[in-house]
């Protein structure tokens, strides 16, 4: 009988203080019923989203995660019990589960999914490959449409999802300016990812710079809200477009974050501001694997990692993720 470390959720964590509200339980792994699937984790992934699910919030796209359940989370594992036809042992695979080293799974309820053999690095079916991937893809084509020649603005833009969209701008021929929360990440951003501008938030004055780049933002893919979204909107071009894909500003509030400032420049720019949220069109059929594996293959996408050792360490991780000390995708190494 193997046993499962997960993390538990005891309590609605007051701003980033996760050890109050969380811990490290054990139990006894139980065989996978009918129709589903044990599956031990390599890694876990750290995703903002998950601190809204962690509130008492029932106006979410997910409803909360009930006190004294398991922490909700992305693992990449391998297959140790099956009880379901498609997934045999062995098999690595992605799915939502748990913040734990081992998570039982509905294939169909997970989004259980078979990885690519012919990807060198497992762990970018968590971002370039993943879901930071799809949806900087779905945000910036389908939501946003930008064309070649636009100019887009990211914020968060040295993170997992803002760093990825930084590269698929570059790539679909935009001039793409980035916000991020350091000189270093700055640096990244022009020098490494190669786009054209980069505004550290937390010493520039974000609306007078985007004032000296001319203005005139066609497309903000934001993702973090608040003064970023008011030193945008006097920014954006006539008819521009805003895709809101995460306020993680306002993740550890219980109530949500309230609307902009200038939210009366949507009127006099006549904007579109939507909502992001990939789930959507995958629903739809759309299907941005092949796009995102033919640039990261080509080297025209890259992500680093911001990697935790040990499922002890979880906490430790996501609160690096809450508190920008990451630079790419942050992700726990769980493995044995
Ligand atoms: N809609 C969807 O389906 C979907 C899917 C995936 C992700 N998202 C959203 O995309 C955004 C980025 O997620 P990610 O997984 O790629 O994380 P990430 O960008 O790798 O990490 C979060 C980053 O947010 C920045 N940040 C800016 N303001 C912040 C604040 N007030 N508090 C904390 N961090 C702040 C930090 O960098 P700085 O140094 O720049 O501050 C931090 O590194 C989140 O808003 C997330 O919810 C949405």
């Amino acid at each position: 009988m193997s046993t499962n470390r997960f993390w538990r959720l005891n309590a609605r964590p007051e701003g980033n203080d996760y050890p109050a509200a969380l811990s490290l339980e054990e139990e006894t792994v139980a065989p996978p019923p009918d129709g589903q699937v044990l599956v031990k984790a390599d890694y876990l992934s750290m995703d903002p989203g998950v601190r809204v699910w962690m509130t008492a919030r029932e106006d979410g796209y997910s409803p909360p995660v009930p006190l004294g359940s398991p922490m909700q989370g992305q693992f990449i594992g391998k297959v140790v019990e099956s009880a379901h036809a498609d997934f045999s042992v062995g098999e690595t695979v992605r799915g939502f589960g748990h913040w734990a080293t081992h998570s039982t799974v509905d294939p169909a309820l997970s989004g259980l999914t078979k990885l690519d053999p012919e990807i060198d690095d497992v762990r970018q079916h968590f971002g370039a490959l993943g879901l930071n991937g799809w949806t900087a893809l779905c945000g910036l084509t389908d939501v946003m449409d930008v064309k070649p020649g636009e100019t887009v603005l990211i914020s968060a833009a040295a993170g997992a999802t803002g760093g990825v969209a930084c590269q698929i701008a570059r790539n679909l021929g935009c001039r793409v300016i980035g916000i991020a929360g350091s000189d270093a990440k700055c640096s990244f951003l022009t020098d490494e990812l190669g786009i054209d501008a980069a505004i550290n938030y937390k010493t520039q004055d974000v609306g007078a710079e985007l004032e000296k780049l001319g203005g005139n933002i066609d497309a903000y893919f934001e993702n973090v809200g608040g003064d970023l979204l008011d030193a945008a909107l006097p920014n954006m071009a006539m008819y521009g477009k805003i895709g809101i894909c995460g306020l993680i500003g306002g993740y550890t509030s219980e109530s949500g974050m309230p609307g902009p400032a200038r939210f009366d420049q949507i009127l006099m720019k006549r904007l579109i501001v939507k909502g992001i949220f990939l789930p959507d069109y995958m629903a739809q059929g759309k299907d941005y694997y092949p796009a995102l594996k033919r640039w990261y293959q080509e080297g025209k996408m890259q992500l680093d990692f911001d990697e935790t050792k040990g499922i002890e360490n979880v906490l430790d991780a996501f609160t690096r993720l809450m508190t920008g000390k990451n630079t790419g995708k942050v992700i726990v190494d769980i493995r044995d």
